[in-house]
C-alpha cells in the first residue's frame, strides 16, 4: 500500500539535507504551510464574505474593506512575527521592508520575501491565484536588526522557495534546492500530502504562455519567437498551444507539470516588463531549475542578477529548456536596438 506523508513529516524527514540546520529552517516552512492554510481559507470564503473589493473602500456595514492582497499580507506577516526563526519580511504588499527587531526575532538567520496573492485581479472571477515565497539566509549580523543587504541578494543564494497554488485544489509546491515536491491539501483533514514527489519539467513541451495583448510593444525577437511557435510542428502538424491565465502561479504550475514556456518580456510600455525580480521570478527560477528546467532575462540566468532594488522588475523566460534556448536564439538573431 502506498504510504501517506503529509507536508509536516516530509519536512522534518528531509532536515537531515540541512546538517548545519538546527531546525528553524522546518520550523520557518512550517509556519509558511500555516499562514498558506489561513488564505486558502480567506480565499475559499472569497465570493461569499465581503472582503472582495477596492482596499480602502467600505462595505455594506460601513466597515473599511480590505483587498484579499492586504489580509494575505497581514496573515503572512502575523504568522510569522508569532515565531521567531525570520529577522525580518520583504512582500509586494510593502514599499520597504519590516525588521522583527525584538528578542525573539534579531537572533533569526533568515529573511522572507513574499507576493502574498498572485494573480489577485483573478479572485473577483474564481480563477486560480497563488501565493510565492523566497527564502535566504541573512547577511547582517545576526544579533542586530535586518538591513536591505539581507533581502538583495541574488537568487542564486535562495535556501528555498516555492508557491502555493490556490486551485481546483490547493497545492504547496516548494524546494530547498534538492528537487520539487508539491503537496496537495486535504480541507476536510487540514493537511497537505505529498502528491507530485521529485517533479521533473520536460526538455520540450507544447504550451507558451505570455499575454499577446501586448505584441505590438514587444521586442522584435519575441514578435518571432510567437511567430514561430505559431508554425505547424512537422511532428504533429498542429501549432503550439497558447495559455495565458494571468496568474503567474497558475501558468507555471501549468507549464512545470505539461511542459511549456511562460514570457513576461520587455516591452516598450515597461522596459523590464513587469514581474519583480526578488519575490516573483527568483522563486520561480529556483523551482524551474530544480526541476531541470531553466530561467532567463532572455540572454542572462535569472538566478544571477544582482538586484539593486526591493521591487525591481526583470523580463522572464522560464520553463522548458529547450523552449526557453530557442526564445533566447530568436531574441539574439532580431536584436531591438
Ligand atoms: P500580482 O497579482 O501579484 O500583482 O501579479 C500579477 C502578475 C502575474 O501574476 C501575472 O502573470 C501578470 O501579472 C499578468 O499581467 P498581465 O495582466 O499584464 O498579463
Ligand atoms: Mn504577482
Ligand atoms: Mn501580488
Amino acid at each position: 500500500m502506498k504510504r501517506h506523508i503529509t507536508l509536516g513529516e516530509f519536512i522534518i524527514e528531509n532536515q537531515k539535507d540541512f546538517p548545519y540546520a538546527k531546525g528553524e529552517l522546518s520550523a520557518l516552512l512550517s509556519s509558511i504551510r500555516l499562514a498558506g492554510k489561513m488564505v486558502n481559507q480567506g480565499i475559499n470564503k472569497a465570493g461569499l464574505a465581503e472582503i472582495v473589493g477596492a482596499a480602502g473602500g467600505e462595505n455594506v456595514q460601513g466597515e473599511d474593506q480590505q483587498k484579499l492582497d492586504v489580509i494575505a499580507n497581514d496573515m503572512f506577516i502575523s504568522t510569522l512575527r508569532k515565531r521567531g526563526e525570520i529577522c525580518g519580511l520583504a512582500s509586494e504588499e510593502m514599499e520597504d521592508h519590516i525588521v522583527f527587531d525584538d528578542a525573539i526575532h534579531s537572533d533569526a538567520k533568515y529573511v522572507v520575501l513574499i507576493d502574498p496573492l498572485d494573480g489577485s485581479s483573478n479572485i473577483d472571477v474564481n480563477v486560480s491565484v497563488g501565493t510565492i515565497f523566497s527564502i535566504y539566509r541573512r547577511v547582517s549580523e545576526p544579533g542586530s536588526p535586518a538591513t536591505l543587504e539581507d533581502f538583495l541578494q541574488p537568487g542564486n543564494k535562495q535556501i528555498a522557495a516555492g508557491y502555493l497554488v490556490y486551485g481546483t485544489s490547493t497545492m504547496l509546491v516548494y524546494t530547498t534546492g534538492n528537487g520539487v515536491n508539491a503537496f496537495t491539501y486535504d480541507p476536510g483533514i487540514g493537511s497537505f500530502f505529498l502528491s507530485h514527489p521529485n517533479m521533473k519539467v520536460k526538455e520540450n513541451g507544447k504550451i507558451y504562455s505570455i499575454n499577446e495583448g501586448n505584441y505590438v510593444h514587444m521586442p522584435e525577437g519575441v514578435k518571432r519567437y510567437i511567430k514561430w511557435c505559431q508554425e505547424l510542428d512537422p511532428a504533429t502538424n498542429r501549432p503550439l498551444t497558447s495559455r495565458y491565465i494571468g496568474s503567474l502561479v497558475a501558468d507555471f504550475h501549468r507549464n512545470l507539470l505539461k511542459g511549456g514556456i511562460y514570457i513576461y518580456p520587455q516591452g516598450t510600455t515597461a522596459p523590464n516588463g513587469k514581474l519583480r525580480l526578488l519575490y516573483e521570478c527568483n522563486p520561480m527560477a529556483y523551482l524551474i531549475e530544480q526541476a531541470g528546467g531553466k530561467a532567463s532575462d532572455g540572454k542572462t540566468r535569472i538566478m544571477d542578477i544582482d538586484p539593486t532594488e526591493l521591487h525591481q522588475r526583470v523580463p522572464f523566460f522560464c520553463g522548458s529548456s529547450e523552449m526557453v534556448d530557442k526564445a533566447e536564439w530568436f531574441l539574439k538573431e532580431y536584436p531591438s536596438d
